[in-house]
């Protein structure tokens, strides 16, 4: 086959060179230029106009699509119900997280259901996929496997087995041989991603790209990329912990939403079936500083345990390090806990986790915010029967908070009986047996946490 013309377009100004330059000599900014492929047969047919039919929305006829469901709940939950056919899913994590591991486990689990499904790794060895296979349990199945980096080799070997889902491991390691840069440049991502985006749409097969995500927490290389795919999924978690949050960051077909929750254990990832057990398992007995929150994830609640540890500093500017909660939220409460209730608490050392690295960034956490920071201010253990939530304002006011019900039934299900909720929620939960306080204000949630303490 003949080689495709190329050329260095200026990704800023859009000017053409023949050759690469540092600096581009129309806009003149630097690093700008980047070799793209012109393909002679695409500028050829562009001239010819065809003639087509425009036709009503109306008549354009529906078709249910029907998805391949992963074998996971917990994936096909965040995919909004399974694989869409023809679909491009872009999933993305850091080095280790445990990218090869889940999609290996899912191809292997869609294969079994006759299905078949190639994965390609551009990263490991057949004999190392055989390791890894053995250990995750994933043999005998219509699973085929193929250690290549070549995309149009890649595509013709595809076209030859018609698989009905295609695993690509990782989008840096595939090569076109029509560019000179190297695997993983912005050019050769863009290209293989336009390689692959063609192959699913001509075949109709979905293809699954794992990218990994440089130091700055973008998909490496091209930001771009999320934009041509359907779907772009982040797997994500604290390398210390075993827990895996699966999020949409994108989703053309779904909500964006879902989490979805694994576990990392010997035998590769597991569902984690029941996530609000599992996050407030590790709570201490009356330890000061420790509250649990109904937050919500997507349409489902989950119980949280949040921590805080005020500690007196001792010298310089006071320490301070959040962890799944929104630092920015955090200094706002410490303000208000100062301004409105005169808590000498700014100059303190103040550290917030929420326990087993989930990430929670809806305002209903204030109000547990504020009972954990002043707990641990005060030393004052929060009965383990509460459940707090409610969000905070200026002026330490306490606001309604959505999805109130599900929030309860949620920590009722789990043996909390006593909730400090927003007053204006206090109407929706009226006929339930618990104890259910309404609260208007910071004063009155402290009142019932620290019961009179203060
Ligand atoms: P991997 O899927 O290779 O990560 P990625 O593809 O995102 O780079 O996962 C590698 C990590 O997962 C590695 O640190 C070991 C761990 N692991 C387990 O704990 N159990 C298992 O069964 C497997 C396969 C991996
Ligand atoms: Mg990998």
């Amino acid at each position: 086959m003949a080689k495709k013309k190329k050329r260095y377009i200026c990704q800023k100004c859009g000017y053409k060179a023949i050759k690469w330059q540092g600096q581009c000599p129309d806009c003149n900014e630097w690093n700008t230029l980047v070799e793209e492929i012109i393909d002679p047969k695409v500028e050829k047919k562009e001239k010819k106009v065809k003639q087509i039919d425009i036709k009503k929305l109306s008549q354009i006829k529906a078709s249910s699509e029907t998805r391949i469901e992963t074998g996971f709940g917990e994936f096909d939950r965040v995919l909004g119900g399974g694989i869409v056919p023809g679909s491009l899913i872009l999933m993305g994590g850091d080095p280790g997280i445990g990218k090869s591991t889940l999609l290996l486990q899912a191809a292997y689990k869609v294969s079994q259901k006759q299905d078949k499904v190639l994965y390609v790794s551009g990263e490991e060895s057949e004999k190392q996929i055989r390791l890894r296979a053995d250990r995750l349990d994933v043999l005998d199945s219509e699973l085929y496997v193929l250690a290549e980096t070549d995309l149009p080799s890649i595509a013709k070997n595809s076209k030859k087995l018609q698989p009905d889902l295609l695993v690509i491991d990782s989008i840096q390691t595939m090569n076109n041989p029509d560019l000179d840069s190297s695997p993983g440049s912005v050019s050769q991502i863009r290209e293989s991603t336009n390689c692959l985006i063609k192959l699913a749409k001509k075949q109709g097969i979905p293809i699954f790209i794992i990218g990994h995500v440089t130091k700055e927490g973008s998909i490496a290389g091209p930001k771009i990329m999320e934009h041509m795919v359907d779907t772009v999924l982040y797997l994500e978690g604290e390398k210390h912990y075993a827990y895996r949050i699966l999020r949409a960051v994108k989703n053309r077909f779904g909500s964006i939403n879902e989490i979805g929750i694994f576990e990392m254990k010997g035998h590769g990832l597991k569902e984690v079936l029941n996530p609000s057990q599992a996050f407030i398992s590790e709570r201490p007995d009356n330890a000061s500083g420790s509250v649990v929150i109904p937050c919500m994830e997507g349409s489902r609640p989950i119980l949280i345990e949040l921590q805080a540890l005020v500690s007196s500093a001792n010298f310089g500017n006071p320490g301070r390090m959040m962890s799944g909660v929104d630092s920015r939220r955090v200094s706002l409460i410490l303000a208000v806990l100062e301004k409105k209730l005169g808590f000498q608490i700014q100059s303190e050392d103040v550290y917030v986790n929420i326990a087993g690295g989930l990430e929670v960034k809806e305002p209903a956490v204030d109000l547990g915010l504020v009972t954990a920071l002043v707990s641990s201010f005060q030393d004052v253990v929060i009965d383990k029967d509460f459940a707090v939530l409610g969000e905070i304002g200026l002026s330490g006011e306490v606001r309604a908070v959505n999805f109130i019900r599900q929030r309860v039934n949620e920590a009722s299900k789990l043996g909390f009986n006593k909730f400090i909720i927003p007053q204006n929620n206090y109407d929706d939960l009226k006929n339930k047996s618990d104890q259910i306080f309404g609260v208007r204000n910071i004063e009155e949630a402290l009142d019932l946490i620290l019961e009179g303490e203060l």
